[in-house]
């Protein structure tokens, strides 16, 4: 086989008579074809032969269809591959997607669909790499809640006031920790991040505070921890739920006293770091269970905040859900460009037990999945999608949740409807007409 100026599409696929009936259809095309078939030969013919596109089945022996796209991507970071996948096996369509097929496509083929996706391929790889236009910063805070908690957090973070981050998983407490984190005086400065459930007792102890060499089995060497690290920045002590009351009592003194000793050392070793904390445990109970030191405790909470779960300020779910939908399309190379409102309307409804990170996945799928410019229902998971969106009463999903938005911005206000209604972002008159459409009293 050698290549010429034209382009050559390589076919994998065990199926013989599945691969004559591609070739002829791709060559009547105007391509030239090379077959393998199996995955593990496709990969060895990327590495010789630089196809410019690589078309392979899902299901093949001695390496499957993801497995592939997976090898073909450590030695080809641009040549665009499509899978073909029969409906079966749409969710390992999904997988390959996410390790870097650029798009699946459906058996039975339908050969115009194909040859359109293989063009869609060629042309995406002339694409210079685009710069990513959402920044990985970027946070949504529609609601009422979540309005005043990004307002608060901006004071705080002008503050050496240590926080407290509470909120179920998947809320948004690492986002808000690097907002407060960029919006302090320290910005500039180091910010370091310990995952404090990750790693237990010793490992952990080493981890924020460092070893001398020899300090225990394994400690070949000496070695800075993190409270070391985040002098004169920030520390993030994230999931501070379960540690050991020792290493409770360790991180007390160096927030306290500002030092520590490495372990294993002798030396006493300053630091000045400001402490952000989170955690998705209830810590007053494991204070009040005597599991979390209560003078710990007290340290790191100056400032609380807890963030609301997304079924308490459904609000924010559209505008969370179109910022996943643009930033996954961009991530897959898809140009998605709306939820379809019978879409929304279960997004909405649905109470996410695993929050904005649920949220995330869910519309990443559902990127990855729908074929049009629309996210449609379809392209949800069955859970979701079954979500009743039938509402209590006669407002629908969007109504109930700018009722209790203006609910809530009136209580906040004290019933103030001009400070409500600035809250809100409408004005007076507009919030007047609502609250009559929806049976909100004056007081
Ligand atoms: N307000 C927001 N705007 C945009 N993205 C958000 C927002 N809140 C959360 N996310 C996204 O949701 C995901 C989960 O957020 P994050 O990791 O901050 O949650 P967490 O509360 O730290 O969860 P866990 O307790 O599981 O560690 C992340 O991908 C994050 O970028
Ligand atoms: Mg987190």
């Amino acid at each position: 086989m050698t290549k010429t100026h034209e382009t050559w599409i390589l076919v994998a696929d065990d199926d013989r008579a599945h691969r004559d009936m591609l070739r002829a259809n791709l060559e009547h095309a105007g391509y030239s074809v090379m077959e393998v078939t199996n995955g593990s030969e496709a990969v060895k013919c990327v590495k010789t032969q630089h196809p410019d596109l690589v078309l392979t089945d899902m299901r093949m022996p001695e390496m499957d269809g993801l497995t592939a796209v997976r090898e073909i991507r450590k030695i080809d970071e641009r040549v665009p591959i499509l899978i073909m996948t029969a409906y079966g096996t749409i969710e390992n369509a999904v997988q390959t997607v996410k390790a870097g097929a650029y798009d699946y496509i459906l058996k039975p083929l339908d050969m115009s669909v194909l040859l359109n996706t293989i063009k869609t391929g060629l042309e995406k790889r002339s694409e210079p790499e685009t710069q990513s236009k959402l920044a990985s910063d970027d946070y949504i805070a529609e609601s009422p809640a979540m309005k005043d908690i990004f307002a608060l957090a901006e004071k705080v973070a002008r503050s050496e006031a240590s926080v407290l981050l509470t909120g179920e998983s998947g809320t948004g407490k690492e986002v808000l920790a690097n907002f407060i984190q960029q919006k302090s005086a320290r910005s500039g400065k180091p910010f370091v991040k310990v995952n404090c459930a990750a790693l237990h007792d010793q490992l952990l102890e080493s981890e924020l505070f460092g070893h001398e060499k020899g300090a225990f089995t394994g400690a070949v060497a000496q070695r800075k921890g993190r409270f070391e690290l985040a002098d004169t920045g920030t520390i993030f002590l994230d999931e501070i739920g379960d540690m050991a009351l020792e290493t409770q009592a360790k991180i007390l003194r160096a927030l306290q006293q500002g030092t520590f000793e490495r372990l294993g050392g002798t030396q006493t070793i300053k630091t000045d770091c400001r402490v952000i904390a989170a955690t998705n445990k209830d810590l007053e109970a494991a204070v009040a269970a005597g599991r979390f030191r209560e003078d710990l405790y007290y340290r790191l909470s100056v400032v609380p905040m807890r963030i609301p779960p997304l079924r308490e300020r459904r609000e924010d779910i559209p505008a969370l859900a179109n910022y996943f939908m643009e930033k996954h399309s961009e991530k897959n190379r898809k140009h998605m460009k709306r939820i379809a409102q019978e879409a929304m309307d279960r997004l909405v409804a649905y109470d996410w037990p695993g929050n904005v990170r649920e949220l995330s996945n869910c519309i990443e799928r559902a990127v990855i999945l729908s074929l049009g410019d629309d996210i449609t229902l379809e392209s949800l998971p069955n859970n979701i999608k079954k979500t009743s969106s039938a509402p209590e009463g006669d407002l629908n999903i969007m109504e109930q949740a700018e009722r209790s938005a203006i609910l809530t911005a009136l209580r906040s206000c004290g019933g103030n409807k001009s400070l409500a209604a600035e809250k809100l972002g409408i004005n007076r008159k507009t919030l007047a007409t609502k609250m009559q459409r929806y049976n909100i009293s004056e007081e």
